[in-house]
């Protein structure tokens, strides 16, 4: 998929896009809704009429992770496997002048942020609307190496927004070192952005490696870039919206509060400061919400790092089933068909240092659902020996924002596997018949 449209189609064609024409008010209103969905059937959500916005909201594309396999045309079944065997292709853009998402454009005393973008207020002590699903891309100041990243951004009102963006994220490091030289950073946020990109921006792709060229690679085909009206930044022409401006230097303002995706509150810090230059956008634009720590939150940020630790973990265990990151993105679930009884040790020794954040591991057997949070209690409560089985590495840091950064320190690994020699032992059962009884074709009708 190369368009951020052709995903919402794909959805809509198997039946995973609701509308919603009803006048929705996108402080608080929205986001109720957007949770109802997530907490029931999941879909993606189109809202057509946001108030005080001319512009429709569509959100929860990637409320599956099977979503993020075909945007990127995989399989859900192999994903990990192809994302890892895949990972180092790159595609040189497409460079073009016949650009949709600058079919309309407005510059300098034109802007009102608060006026030109739905003013999406999430959660109850939020400190005003935010621009949640923008990825950030810049060249490098000296090498000119493209980044791509999610950062979100507090809706100030004309031509201002304030974002956070600190080393060691790489768009951080980019803003340091123009920083150091007295100069503002040159950054695009790229909102409805093309599949491929929204994944490379969620991945940790290397610091010196071109984040547009992996895009191309993602979607098959060179990414289609166009140049900014304002500023030398090359933007993918085919996107929805284009917030062309500076990130400025030596200036840092009061962000926050904002109910991130932990659940909680990031406290009023001191960040940076983007000035816009102009807004472009194709005449019928889309824009993407993403609720942080929402499901296709946790999708985007989850897959990049299950593929992390999949790197890791095989080059113990030749049998990975799949790894998931069910509950929340902090701790992985490994399904391996374990061999012997190192190879659940090694795993978890293996993604415990494989991501940074992870700091909870638990390896299952194959016949354990590593995506169903209950199943993988139950393998816990019946398949672990705490004695033997649960590791504790001190110290360590996981999550690193400042404030709570001393909640996440020390790693646990579960060995939740039976022992090799049990197996039998242990047999699930298996009701014959099971699969392929529906229940309509036994319950009588109006019971
Ligand atoms: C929807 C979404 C929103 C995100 N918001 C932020 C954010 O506001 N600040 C941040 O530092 N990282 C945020 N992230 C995580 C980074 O985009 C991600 O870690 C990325 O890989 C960092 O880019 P880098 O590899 O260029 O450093 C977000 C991720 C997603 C998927």
């Amino acid at each position: 998929m190369e368009t951020f449209r052709q995903l919402l189609d794909w959805m809509d064609q198997k039946g995973d896009v609701a509308t919603v024409s009803r006048i929705v008010d996108p402080r608080h209103e929205l986001t109720a809704v957007m949770r109802h969905m997530q907490k029931g059937d999941n879909k993606a959500l189109l809202f057509k009429n946001v108030k005080g916005s001319e512009i429709p909201v569509a959100t929860n594309v990637f409320g599956f992770r099977s979503a993020v396999a075909a945007a990127l045309g995989l399989e859900e079944g192999n994903l990990l496997r192809t994302l890892v065997a895949q990972e180092n292709r790159r595609l040189p853009v497409d460079r073009v002048t016949d650009a949709p998402v600058q079919e309309i454009v407005k510059i300098g005393a034109e802007i009102d942020v608060a006026r030109d973008l739905p003013q999406i207020v999430y959660a109850e002590h939020d400190a005003g609307a935010y621009i949640t699903a923008g990825v950030l891309i810049a060249p490098h100041p000296e090498t000119g190496v493209y980044n791509a990243s999610w950062n979100r951004c507090q809706l100030v009102g004309d031509d201002k927004l304030r974002v956070r963006m600190m080393p060691p994220q790489h768009l951080g490091r980019y803003h340091a070192e123009a920083e150091a030289k007295g100069q503002n950073l040159p950054c695009a946020i790229v909102i409805g952005a093309p599949p491929g990109l929204m994944f490379s921006a969620a991945s940790k792709v290397p610091y010196e490696v071109d984040e547009l060229e992996v895009a191309g690679a993602w979607q098959g085909k060179p990414l289609r870039v166009t140049r900014c009206k304002t500023i030398p930044v090359d933007v993918p022409a085919d996107a929805e919206i284009v917030i062309e401006g500076e990130v400025i230097c030596g200036t840092r303002e009061d962000e926050g509060p904002f109910g991130e995706f932990t659940d909680g509150y990031v406290p009023v810090m001191k960040n940076h400061v983007f000035k816009v230059k102009a807004i472009t956008r194709r005449r019928d634009a889309v824009y993407h919400a993403i609720l942080a720590g929402g499901t296709e939150d946790l999708n985007l940020v989850g897959v990049p790092i299950q593929t992390e630790i999949y790197k890791k973990v095989s080059a113990f265990v030749p049998k990975i089933k799949d790894i998931a990151t069910p509950g929340y993105v902090f701790g992985c679930v490994i399904a391996i068909e374990k061999q012997n009884e190192d190879q659940p040790k090694n795993a978890l020794l293996a993604a415990i240092g494989g991501y940074s954040w992870t700091k909870v591991v638990v390896v299952v057997d194959e016949d354990v659902d590593p995506f169903n949070a209950a199943d993988v209690l139950w393998a816990i409560q019946t398949r672990c020996t705490p004695e033997t089985g649960i590791y504790t590495v001190p110290r360590i840091p996981s999550y690193t924002r400042e404030d709570v950064r001393d909640v996440h320190r020390g790693k646990v690994g579960i060995d939740a596997t039976v022992p090799v020699h049990l197996k039998g032992l242990f047999e699930r059962r298996r009701f014959p018949g099971e699969e392929s009884v529906r229940l309509e074709d036994y319950i009588d009708v109006g019971h």
